[in-house]
């Protein structure tokens, strides 16, 4: 069987102002009636799976755990990040927990943004997938990119086919002229941040490419103590490591990859354009306005307008490539280009105070 690791951790700053620190994206319905969170830990359970390893922080202990018990799963663990450190540490925690009873377990890890319908497809890749991360390769699944989107990885694979298929390189978040020439290139595959892998086999990872990480994260997890069915790993170690994501610390640097290709449908909410996108399937929208119950769009192009928790209605009249979304007490207007930017309009307010 296989241990999924679900990542719930992150703020999802870029969709703010309905993603707050307190109540991120992945606890609430942005597509659809479940949440990201629930969608994944449900796509994630059945036969092919143990029970899953959760990994987030204190203020979302109680969400994680309502939310699983609202959908029937029962995880193996929840284990309590003392402060955001980025995917990096919080994998290696996982792994370094599973190793502890099985070194040679296999780890699926998952973030809990994303939107994958085809839960079968899915499980299938991961099949596919099996039998070269039993031989020691970290197993990454690709998705054909559709545009030169800067928020994702790319990889390159040796060769064509399913796979799995070895990849030559990893290139996290590229600017905008690289990810243009990736995409020219027609080679490159889009990462889709879930990862495949033998627990010892990641720990190997770290110790080759990001060793400073393995005596801290050991540490806290040494130190850690249980707490309500939480596990609370240890502040001390856990504070000082570098906030840094897995595909930076590890992934760029690695020369065991593998990919298998995932031809179902898949998407990470990762922005406002990426909810406008998805959102435009069920919806019929006019010229590509996607509204909800509060918001109306007269003579609008490829708009987002909406309208969430209790937010102020919105009207949009004869606009183009904007989007709005309006919340109780904030309101973002930006540019469907400029969606990736509105993490650094959160970071300025918090600037502000
Ligand atoms: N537990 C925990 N702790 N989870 C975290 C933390 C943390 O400190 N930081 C982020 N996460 C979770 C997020 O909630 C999300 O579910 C997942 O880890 C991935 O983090 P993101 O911040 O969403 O990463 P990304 O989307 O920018 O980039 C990754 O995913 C892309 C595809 O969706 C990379 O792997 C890219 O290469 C990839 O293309
Ligand atoms: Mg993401």
């Amino acid at each position: 069987v296989i241990t999924p690791v679900l990542l719930a951790g992150g703020s999802g700053t870029r969709l703010w102002p309905v993603s707050r620190k307190s109540f991120p994206k992945q606890f609430a319905p942005l597509v659809g009636h479940e949440t990201l969170f629930q969608a994944s830990a449900r796509r994630l359970a059945g036969p092919r799976y143990g029970a899953p390893v959760v990994m987030t922080n204190a203020d979302f202990r109680f969400v994680v755990a309502e939310q699983l018990n609202e959908i029937g799963v029962k995880p193996a663990a929840i284990l309590i990040e003392p402060a955001g450190r980025n995917t990096a540490p919080a994998i290696l925690a996982a792994a370094l927990t599973v190793a502890r009873t099985d070194p040679q377990a296999l780890l699926l890890v998952a973030p809990s943004d994303h939107v994958v319908p085809d839960a079968e497809a899915f499980g299938r890749a991961v099949e596919l997938g099996a039998e070269a991360a039993l031989a020691g390769r970290i197993v990454t699944f690709g998705i054909a990119p559709t545009r030169p989107e800067t928020g994702y990885g790319y990889m390159e694979a040796e060769e064509a086919g399913e796979g799995p298929v070895r990849l030559k390189r990893f290139v996290e978040k590229p600017d905008a002229t690289r990810a243009a020439e990736m995409i020219a290139q027609g080679t490159y595959l889009w990462n889709a941040g879930i990862f495949l892998f033998q627990a010892q086999v990641m720990i190997d990872a770290f110790r080759a490419h990001a060793p400073d990480y393995l005596a801290p994260v050991q540490a806290a997890l040494d130190e850690a103590r249980s707490d309500l069915g939480f596990l609370r790993l240890a502040p001390e170690p856990w504070d000082r490591l570098p906030d840094l994501s897995i595909d930076y610390a590890v992934l760029e640097k690695a020369n065991n990859l593998s990919v298998v290709r995932f031809s179902g449908h898949w998407s990470d909410l990762g922005g406002w354009d990426a909810v406008w996108r998805e959102s435009l399937g069920d919806q019929a929208p006019e010229r590509g306005a996607v509204t909800d119950d509060r918001s109306t769009a007269i003579d609008c192009d490829n708009v987002l307008l909406r309208s969430q928790d209790e937010g102020i209605e919105v009207v949009g009249i004869g606009l183009k490539d904007v989007m709005v979304v309006s919340t109780k007490d904030a309101v973002l207007v930006a540019g469907m280009d400029r969606a990736q930017e509105v993490r650094h309009a959160v970071s300025a307010l918090k600037s502000k105070g």
